[in-house]
């Protein structure tokens, strides 16, 4: 399978800077062998796609999506929305906006479902705190997360959806999770995969890992069995430094 890096910028580039940055690291050398795209702010994914051009490397991902289709919801936008700036990938249920903006689990399901319908592949991140490690209920967490998530989901055809396991407490801390124990937990979610949809999805499913991925790290975690990528935060704001880790990531 082939493996997937993706730049979750977050919070950060507007319009300006989003074309930028894609102008930046369209001029590196980028791995061949690696499927990468960048998740953009909503505002930005115009001047992305318009420094993109037609080029599919990086491929365009939004941070975020509502489940209609058109109405009355003031704010939000819809998979079809995302469709127009050529978007495949959308990241849904960040722990960011489980915390600052009360996602539930129930949301995140919604927004994937309406996602693949659209034929976005949905990017479902889970993953437990550091008080629910300690309390030894990190798996029980994450199953339920990923069992809810992927509750309405189609295991087959285009937009083929993406778990990302990023435990809370790896995120922006630099306590990365080792890459073993990401290994034990993406394990789990195949478990929880291949239960819900059959058991030749426990190894078609990507699962991806996310938490303080550095250049430096990377290696590690694309060189380990059941870790089929990254999902990269503060790593992916400078555009080289993301080429970088892209190369890094692979042993080629
Ligand atoms: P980080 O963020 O790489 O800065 O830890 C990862 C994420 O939140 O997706």
């Amino acid at each position: 399978m082939r493996k997937l890096i993706i730049a979750n910028w977050k919070m950060y580039y507007g319009p300006v800077k989003a074309g930028a940055w894609v102008r930046a690291f369209r001029r590196e050398r980028l791995p061949k062998d690696i499927d990468i795209s960048i998740a953009v702010p909503s505002v930005s994914l115009a001047a992305a796609r318009s420094s993109l051009g037609r080029a599919t490397i990086p491929a365009l991902a939004a941070q975020n999506v509502f489940w209609e289709k058109e109405g009355a919801f003031t704010g939000e936008i819809s998979p079809t929305m995302l469709l127009e700036f050529g978007t495949s990938m959308c990241i849904v249920g960040h722990s960011e906006r489980r915390t600052y903006l009360g996602e539930t689990d129930e949301m995140v399901a919604k927004k994937a479902a309406a996602l693949q319908k659209a034929g976005i592949a949905p990017v479902i991140c889970v993953g437990e705190t550091a008080v629910q490690r300690k309390k030894g209920q990190a798996k029980r967490v994450v199953k339920s997360q990923v069992a809810n998530a992927i509750a309405d989901l189609k295991p087959d055809g285009r937009a083929q959806a993406v778990i990302a396991y990023e435990p809370i407490w790896a995120i922006g801390s630099g306590k990365p999770c080792r890459p073993m124990d990401a290994k034990e937990m993406h394990d789990v979610i195949r478990d929880v995969v291949s239960k819900a949809w059959g058991a030749r999805y426990r190894d078609e499913i990507r699962v991806i890992y996310g938490g303080s991925v550095t250049d430096r790290n990377i290696y590690e975690y694309g060189t380990t069995t059941g870790i089929d990528g990254a999902l990269v935060g503060g790593a992916s704001l400078d555009p080289r430094n993301f080429a970088l880790l892209c190369r890094a990531s692979s042993p080629a």
